[in-house]
């Protein structure tokens, strides 16, 4: 490297300092490995060598060297060093702590990540937008379990550049032997969670070796010094011009009638105007009219720019959609496997919806229960239920409607995700889609001939989900049992779905933790859906004890179809009554999760139909229920 004063330059001539400055490329890189590995010492080394010191770190060094009456370099480089040890001591280490310099070849930014365990969140937060990871190794003790873990994280973030750093080559004496073994050790590691290539150097960032230029002490390495490599490394940036065009629309731009400016940061490709572009999730096709920059019309863009595009014709195109190159657009799709690292003190609960941020789009998405979790450490697959904080796992995840994607190995802008609590807004999870599913591509609504009015009208009823709510033993199912039989009297065609023997055969693989519920009453609501397309009217008897999962149901079904039938018996009559015998092992401790007793039971606010068994025989209660059933009935039938 040849020495660089940007202060002198910046004395001199101030203009050609921002000149230089601005065409230079940026190289965000992360650092990774604990203070003991001597991750501090070596920032400092980059920052001090590099000589771009803050302004305000330079002015106390020098106080400092004046105070102690030395000019000697070393001395305040040890100084840097102690204050940057002592910034992370004093709680950087909760966040990403980034830091700016620049040599003459190109500028940087270091994310100083955390190297513990209970920091995952943070590495990761780090890492996700790190073109290079630093993989710190004290050469005396050679590939340790955080070296697997930081390095199996920088692959997963899909770090495309890897620099195994085997620090503190002058406290072995700068033995080859034990450098090749370390080398050759993380290799095998490398090569197993599928890293291809990496950069190996020796170095002693205490002494300055290999760190801006190749070190008399190892005259057996060839490669190049540290910050050479960081100059000369390929670019994302670079890798993402070279791909199709893709632009997600931050903002639309409408001054008036006769313009439509779409605005955003190009994710990857280059545009021109007349290049033909399909507008995803819809589909539609038409050409670039303009791009327009500050300065006036500008003849092309690449990835990395801002920029705002007008199109040829009146398409429909809003915050959120992808302009794409129309020949070799991204995927749509709704159903995807990710993998999704927790963040949350609160676990992910699999089934309720979170809003899912994905480049400028928002949807509302579930998380299944996960297929596995990966231990960080050794890269075990877990079998788990659920993902609490730092954990990392894969699972499918739902969006309520199509969303232009990209696998995130392909495209870390269309491909990484965040998972938001609708409740209290917080960012609870991050997540790098795979892939979509196949079934998700490939199975398309079949508009049928003999549609829902169809089957209705052949039975002469118009369908109705009856669904019963209340605690164990309130007398659902006893009510709803007479309800159909007077229905079936009078000729009317039904079913009742119970949850006794639903739990015997579809449901046969959940149980009764809250998790498991919400798939309880998913899948029945979606097979009571089924049944009223089929003209029937339908009865359900189930618990459900939340809210959320009832209302769900309620919205799947056509306005008016969907009746709630809160059947109010209090839990000491329930308990009482005891058909079961269930409450009095629950009681007893041998039932775990038990409506009413260990799990709650959220009762509907405002039921079409609300029973009351300590007033109403059950005959009264059926009978009642059947009059308001009919007197509901659409004329026209
Ligand atoms: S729900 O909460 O998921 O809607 P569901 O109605 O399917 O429950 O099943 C409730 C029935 O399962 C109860 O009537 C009772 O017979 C039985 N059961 C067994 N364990 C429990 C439990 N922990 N809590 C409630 N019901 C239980």
């Amino acid at each position: 490297m040849t020495s660089y004063r940007p202060d002198a330059l910046i004395a001199s001539d101030i203009s050609a300092y921002l000149q230089l400055h601005q065409n230079k490329s940026l190289l965000r890189f992360i650092t990774c490995g604990s203070v003991d590995d001597g991750k501090s010492t070596l920032i400092g080394r980059l920052l001090y060598d590099s000589k771009m010191i803050f302004e305000d770190q330079l002015a106390s060094l020098e106080a400092d060297s004046k105070r102690v009456g030395t000019q000697g370099g070393e001395i305040d480089f040890a100084l840097l060093v102690d204050g940057l040890a002592a910034e992370r001591e004093q709680g950087i280490t909760i966040d990403v702590a980034y830091r700016f310099f620049a040599t003459e070849k190109r500028k940087f930014i270091v994310a100083d990540t955390p190297g513990h365990e209970q920091y995952t969140r943070n590495m990761v937060t780090g890492a996700s937008t790190a073109d290079l990871a630093v993989i710190l190794i004290d050469a005396r003790k050679g590939v340790l379990t955080q070296t697997r873990r930081h390095s199996y994280l920088s692959h997963l973030l899909g770090i495309r550049h890897i620099v195994l750093a085997v620090n503190k080559m002058d406290l072995i004496g700068y033995d080859q032997a034990a450098y090749d073994a370390i080398v050759a050790d993380y290799r095998v590691f490398a090569e197993s969670i599928g890293i291809t290539a990496f950069t190996p150097i020796p170095i002693s960032g205490f002494k300055g070796d290999n760190i801006t230029g190749p070190s008399a002490n190892t005259p057996w390495y060839a490669g190049p010094a540290l910050l050479e490599h960081l100059e000369t490394v390929a670019l994302d940036a670079d890798a993402d011009a070279a791909r199709p065009f893709r632009l997600p629309v931050q903002w639309v731009n409408r001054p008036n009638l006769d313009f439509r400016g779409f605005a955003g940061m190009i994710a990857s490709g280059s545009v021109k105007p007349g290049d033909k572009v399909r507008i995803l999730p819809s589909g539609q096709t038409t050409q670039v009219a303009r791009i327009v920059g500050f300065g006036g019309d500008r003849a092309e863009a690449v990835a990395g720019e801002s920029v705002m595009i007008t199109l040829a014709d009146e398409v429909d195109c809003s915050r959120g959609d992808v302009i794409a190159t129309a020949d070799a657009p991204p995927q749509v799709a709704d159903q995807f496997q990710a993998t999704i690292v927790w963040m949350d003190q609160a676990e992910m609960l699999p089934g309720r919806a979170y809003w899912l941020k994905l480049g400028t789009q928002t949807v509302s998405a579930t998380v299944q229960p996960p297929r596995h979790a990966i231990c960080v450490n050794t890269m075990a697959e877990l079998s788990v239920k659920t993902l609490g904080l730092n954990d990392i796992g894969v699972a499918e995840v739902y969006t309520d409607r199509g969303i232009a994607f990209e696998a995130y190995a392909d495209s870390k802008d269309l491909g990484g995700f965040i998972l938001i609590d609708k409740a209290t807004n917080a960012t609870v999870a991050a997540g790098m889609l795979n892939f979509s599913l196949r079934r998700a591509q490939n199975v398309h609504w079949q508009a049928v001939e003999i549609n829902r009015e169809a089957h209705a009208r052949q039975k002469h009823q118009a369908p109705r989900l009856l669904w019963f709510t209340g605690l164990s033993g309130s007398g659902k199912s006893t009510i709803a049992n007479m309800v159909e039989k007077r229905l079936h009297a009078i000729g009317k065609h039904s079913f009742l779905l119970d949850g006794d023997n639903v739990r015997h055969g579809l449901n046969k693989d959940l149980g009764f933790t809250d998790a498991d519920r919400i798939e309880n009453i998913r899948r029945v609501g979606e097979v009571a859906k089924l049944m009223t397309d089929a003209g029937l009217i339908v009865l359900t008897a189930f618990i459900s004890p939340f809210r959320a999962e009832r209302e769900l149901v309620r919205a799947m079904l056509p306005e008016g179809e969907f009746f709630e039938i809160f059947v109010d018996t209090s839990l000491e009559v329930a308990e009482a009554r005891d058909v079961k015998g269930l409450y009095k092992k629950a009681r007893d401790g041998q039932i775990a999760h038990f409506t009413g007793i260990s799990s709650p039971y959220e009762a509907p606010e405002r039921p079409e139909i609300r029973v009351d068994t300590t007033k109403e025989t059950p005959e009264e209660a059926a009978e009642r229920i059947v009059e308001t059933i009919m007197g509901t009935w659409s004329p026209v039938i």
